[in-house]
């Protein structure tokens, strides 16, 4: 009741406000670009805190529902975001982890220390059968991580083995002795992470040679696995353009990590909530950069591989705040507000202006760290704003990207600092619609926007809005509910849509029309 009261307050400051001058989106339908890949909307679960052992894996004696140890409501829950693929085992935890530790029966398997996060116990209960029992259940393809940094050749070309072959392989045989008698799908294999740092602190030039070394042995049996090397990160591209034009044969993608970080306040810190509009500002203004990274680096791709084969991975990105006090330290627990909805909607637009490379994605991370979909605290589970901007841009996997065109977007404003104040994005959807998509920064003015449809008219818009009273709202296991997508709609006077966007606000419409 409180929540309602609290909306419809939200509701009538909103429609007090002045609203700007119109801002002009025009879509051009009849230029379709390039497919966004389902890929890009990617997640990341890695061995860190209670990313994977109880915010996922709960093993199957556990009294938290659960299918073969999965939880059933995070999972389910994660289904209803079509997740098309998840990376795994790291991260940094994937350059000290040995595959043959996770597998066989799970009482027998060795406990090492996960020195990357916490120095915790890792009893290696989820290994290679647990994580492909995972995307089997998500419906998601997997890209798993292979150890450059501190593994061998032998061990990874066996992993690869042990995961794809068929026929008389001693290795096939007892992946069947384990329980899978069928090859696991492989889509994606990235060798090593962070290269430069956690995954062996090399030079490019070092890790180049490595990689090819490493490639030249690892040998999936079925032949269309995806080769991902390790890359470079924020405004660095030496990485990617080493790798694209130094590594010929096994190589289909070139990965990349940005972190968006609002930048200390006043007190020094990088709070997660209770931030002020500076920090808002900040924030998306941060995140803002990964248009230009990427700019920057597919023009050295572009250089080297002209038949535009690599892919360019941005393997982990999202926020980055100060942990949650009272949290396990090293565990990256923090929470997630309106303004993490805000920066996972700002950056897909960014990736779908870059469909024809950005092929891939993954956000880090899944569950319970950093900018996740989805907290949990024993048997509760909450939803965040990301995993609702997750939601609704779901129509644009596999969409076909459609160009839209922005004028009179003006720049939103506070202190020394300015943004635009309208993202857009628009695409043709599997289902044959044509899907917008709109952010408005601005977290004290709505934004009106005049929508038009290049050689047709617009006759109405239908979708979803997500905003709340404050730039910190978020939800919790007492109000699970406070930040939500609400119905949303829009009708055209004379093939025009005139949308009012709310103050910090994400709307993603079908837009019906009628060609002339
Ligand atoms: O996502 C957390 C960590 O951030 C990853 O393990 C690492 O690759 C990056 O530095």
């Amino acid at each position: 009741m409180k929540i309602i009261k609290t909306s419809a307050l939200a509701a009538a400051v909103i429609a007090c406000l002045p609203a700007a001058a119109e801002v002009s989106v025009t879509i051009e339908s009849a230029k379709p670009g390039p497919v966004i890949s389902k890929y890009v909307y990617g997640q990341f679960a890695e061995h860190l805190g209670t990313g994977i052992y109880g915010g996922l894996w709960v093993g199957p004696e556990s009294g938290i529902p659960n299918t073969r140890g999965w939880r059933n409501d995070v999972v389910g829950a994660l289904k209803a975001l079509h997740v098309p693929v998840v990376r795994w085992p790291g991260g940094c935890f994937a350059d000290q982890y040995h595959w043959r530790d996770g597998i066989g029966p799970r009482a027998g398997r060795p406990v090492r220390i996960n020195t990357n996060w916490g120095g915790v116990d890792e009893d290696n209960a989820v290994g290679t059968h647990e994580f492909f029992e995972l995307v089997e259940q998500l419906g998601a393809d997997a890209y798993v991580n292979g150890n450059l940094g501190s593994g061998s050749v032998q061990e990874m070309a066996e992993w690869v083995e042990y995961l794809t072959a068929g026929g008389k392989s001693s290795l096939a045989a007892l992946r069947a002795r384990n329980g899978h008698p069928a090859p696991y799908k492989v889509a994606f294999f990235g060798i090593g992470n962070e290269a430069w740092g956690c995954g062996g602190n090399m030079q490019v030039e070092q890790y180049a040679r490595e990689y090819r070394r490493y490639a030249s042995f690892v040998h999936p049996a079925s032949g269309n696995t995806q080769f991902i090397a390790a890359g470079g990160h924020d405004d660095d591209t030496g990485w990617t353009d080493y790798l694209s034009s130094k590594v010929q044969g096994r190589l289909d993608g070139v990965s990349f990590h940005y972190y968006t970080s609002p930048g200390a306040d006043s007190q020094g810190k990088y709070g997660a909530l209770g931030f002020d509009e500076g920090r808002w500002i900040a924030t998306l203004r941060q995140t803002q950069r990964m248009e230009g990274f990427i700019a920057n680096n597919v023009a050295r791709m572009d250089q080297h591989d002209k038949q535009n084969k690599l892919a360019f991975v941005v393997d982990e990105w999202g926020t980055w705040y100060d942990t949650e006090e009272g949290s396990t330290s090293g565990f990256l627990v923090q929470q997630n507000s309106l303004r993490d909805a805000m920066v996972a909607a700002l950056n897909f637009n960014i990736f779908h202006a870059h469909a024809d490379r950005v092929r891939m994605t993954s956000i880090a991370q899944m569950v319970n760290v950093l900018q996740a979909m989805i907290r949990t605290d024993g048997a509760r589970m909450v939803l965040t704003p990301t995993y609702h901007a997750f939601s609704m841009y779901v129509p644009f996997q596999d969409a076909t990207s459609v160009p839209v065109r922005l004028a009179n977007n003006p720049q939103y404003s506070y202190g020394d600092v300015s943004i635009p104040a309208v993202s857009a994005s628009a695409a043709r959807g599997k289902d044959g619609r044509l899907y917008l998509a709109l952010v408005n920064t601005n977290p004290r003015e709505l934004a009106e926007v005049a929508v038009d449809i290049a050689g047709a008219a617009a006759a109405s818009a239908s979708g979803t809005v997500l905003t709340a009273a404050a730039m910190d709202a978020h939800n919790s296991f007492a109000a699970p509910e406070a930040v939500k997508p609400a119905p949303f709609a829009a009708t055209a006077k004379g093939g025009r849509l005139v949308m009012k966007l709310p103050a910090k606000s994400i709307v993603v419409v079908a837009v019906q029309a009628t060609t002339p």
